[in-house]
């Protein structure tokens, strides 16, 4: 399941982010790669060790841990620190497949679901495209910016060629509640369809019935 998520980083935020990658320090992306991911990756990434990298947290971060989309499709159980990385021309990051573990040690973490929040507009940069495999063939994602995409970290994903200007994105990952995709997008479905009948009226019976469902087939995929 890809997930698209519409209007994470307002206007206000997106200016905010903007100015502190500005003048921030990047580095060479292959220093955070994983072994099968090295040789495919041509990126920078904002230096782990900058001070910006807190505000920028609270901001990117803050704002999509709160979104009710990406609560129902990641169900979040640990979140990755995010990386912010640059492409430009010439810079693109082959096909490859997520690490499946990530992390310090002690605070290692199991990666589910792969989110990239866009940083800046598709008419800024040319090429730059998110390709990701799924079992319906290739899709091919590049969103305005403020909106982010939610995918298993089991896919296999490309980043193409940006050809003009620069492409800036935050990314990170998350150890879901329940490992199983397929899992995850019954319970996403379900989500759904609880929201609308809770809004239109929660004392309906409906409304109570698929709460509840849902809150127990949670109960029994979750692990925590
Ligand atoms: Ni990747």
């Amino acid at each position: 399941m890809l997930v698209e998520i519409p209007e994470v980083l307002d206007t206000e935020q997106l200016e905010a982010v903007r100015r502190l990658l500005a003048d921030a320090p990047f580095v060479d992306g292959r220093l955070s790669a994983g072994t099968a991911a090295r040789p495919v990756k041509r990126n920078e990434e904002l230096d782990p060790g900058d001070r910006r990298i807190e505000a920028l947290n609270r901001i990117v971060m803050g704002a999509l841990t709160r979104h009710p989309l990406y609560l129902g499709a990641a169900l979040p159980h640990r979140v990755a620190v995010p990386f912010y990385a640059r492409y430009r021309p010439g810079m693109a990051y082959g096909e490859h497949v997520d690490d499946p573990v990530m992390g310090p040690p002690g605070g290692r973490y199991r990666s589910d679901v792969s989110v990239t929040v866009f940083l800046n507009g598709p008419e800024e940069y040319d090429g730059g495209e998110l390709v990701v495999e799924t079992t319906f063939g290739p899709r091919t994602v590049k969103l305005p910016a403020g909106h982010a995409v939610l995918y298993p970290s089991s896919s296999r994903h490309r980043v193409a060629e940006v050809t003009r200007g620069e492409r800036l994105v935050a990314v990170t990952w998350v150890q879901s509640l329940v490992r199983d995709p397929a899992r995850r997008e019954v319970l996403f479905e379900l989500d759904q369809a609880r929201r609308a009948l809770i809004e239109a009226d929660p004392t309906a019976e409906p409304a109570r019935r698929v709460q509840a469902a849902y809150a127990n087939l949670v109960r029994m995929w979750a692990e925590v």
